[in-house]
């Protein structure tokens, strides 16, 4: 039985048509490697976020993003989340660095107040906004107040276009950073694809580090081509918020407990145990959220509206959950 991955946030639709065609078109280019088009595509990135060439990094994912901003400030301790993202926590356990966890507490998971006091300027703040898994938004005044304390502080806007409010900005200067994933809402997860933006002086140092050519000419292209039809991802963001709204009215009906989410995902209260296997034996797959600190909670990536009827009607109710 194929199954319908729900578990991994990502886009349920494939790559517009216009795109496909751009990178089909690329393959005349694979011989080659890919200067021009790194150059092409970094100056519309740059273009794009309303920043310049030397202020962006195109890397694999936010791993890549990770571990590139642990080897150049080598020296920080790195504070991410928890409940929180295991990604940013996988590679700091890799890279052997020294860590702290901020606690997300409460019902709508405030950032811990003594923890966000208890920052220093030797820490490094890896923080999802939105967040996974809690789909929570910072505030201004919260992402002011970790700005304040903290040396360096990384927003990952990866589900930013699925807010349905404008998002806290960092304040300007030369300590905080962006990374947009392309991953998610520019439906790229297989080409592996990233940007990091922040001061010049780091990136070009960062960028010193990195691989000859290390993006591919299909991503670069299709990177490059989708910034060029922005408006047809926005549409699709704008109908998956709509959708999700749907979903979460027909999970709360049920009788579940569904969390405020501003991602693509809902997270809701129920028995892994019991909904995994129920779900998988109807070929859906979802994700316990134990291993990012939510026990009892399972993720449910929002796709299309008919697989999301389907996942509510097989996920029964939460008596039998
Ligand atoms: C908070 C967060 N950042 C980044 C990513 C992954 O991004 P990428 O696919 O660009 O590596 C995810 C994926 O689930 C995520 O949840």
């Amino acid at each position: 039985m194929s199954m319908t991955r729900f578990d991994l946030n990502e886009s349920a639709l494939g790559l517009p048509e216009v795109v496909r065609r751009r990178v089909r078109e690329s393959a005349d280019q694979f011989h080659c490697y890919p200067l021009a088009q790194t150059e092409q595509t970094l100056a519309r990135v740059a273009e794009h976020f309303g920043v310049t060439r030397d202020e962006v990094l195109l890397t694999q994912g936010i791993d890549e993003c990770v571990d590139r901003l642990i080897t150049h400030f080598e020296a920080m301790r790195f504070v991410a989340t928890w409940p929180g993202f295991h990604g940013y926590w996988d590679r700091i356990a890799v890279m052997r660095r020294r860590s702290f966890a901020l606690r997300r507490v409460g019902p709508t998971f405030e950032l811990a107040c003594d923890d966000v006091e208890a920052l220093e300027r030797d820490d490094f703040v890896l923080l999802a906004d939105p967040d996974n898994p809690t789909g929570v938004v910072t505030t201004q005044t919260q992402l002011e107040q970790l700005q304040r304390r903290c040396g360096r502080l990384l927003v990952d806007r990866t589900y930013a276009g699925y807010a349905d409010a404008p998002l806290a900005a960092l304040a300007p200067g030369p300590r905080g950073f962006y990374f947009h994933s392309f991953s998610k809402s520019f439906a790229m997860a297989g080409l592996r694809v990233g940007a990091l933006i922040g001061p010049a002086e780091d990136i070009e140092a960062m960028r010193a580090r990195q691989w000859f050519c290390s993006m591919s000419t299909p991503s670069l292209v299709a990177v490059a081509a989708a910034l060029d039809h922005v408006d047809e991802f926005q549409d699709r963001c704008r109908a998956l918020i709509e959708e999700r709204g749907r979903v979460v009215a027909d999970l709360r009906a049920r009788g579940f407990r569904v969390h405020e989410t501003q991602t693509n995902f809902v997270i809701v209260a129920a028995d892994p145990a019991v909904v995994l296997p129920r779900l998988a034996a109807r070929g859906m797959l979802v994700k316990d959220m134990g291993c990012y600190g939510l026990d009892g909670h399972v993720r449910i990536s929002l796709r299309t509206p008919a697989e999301n009827l389907a996942l509510v009607e097989a996920i029964g109710d939460p008596g039998a959950a």
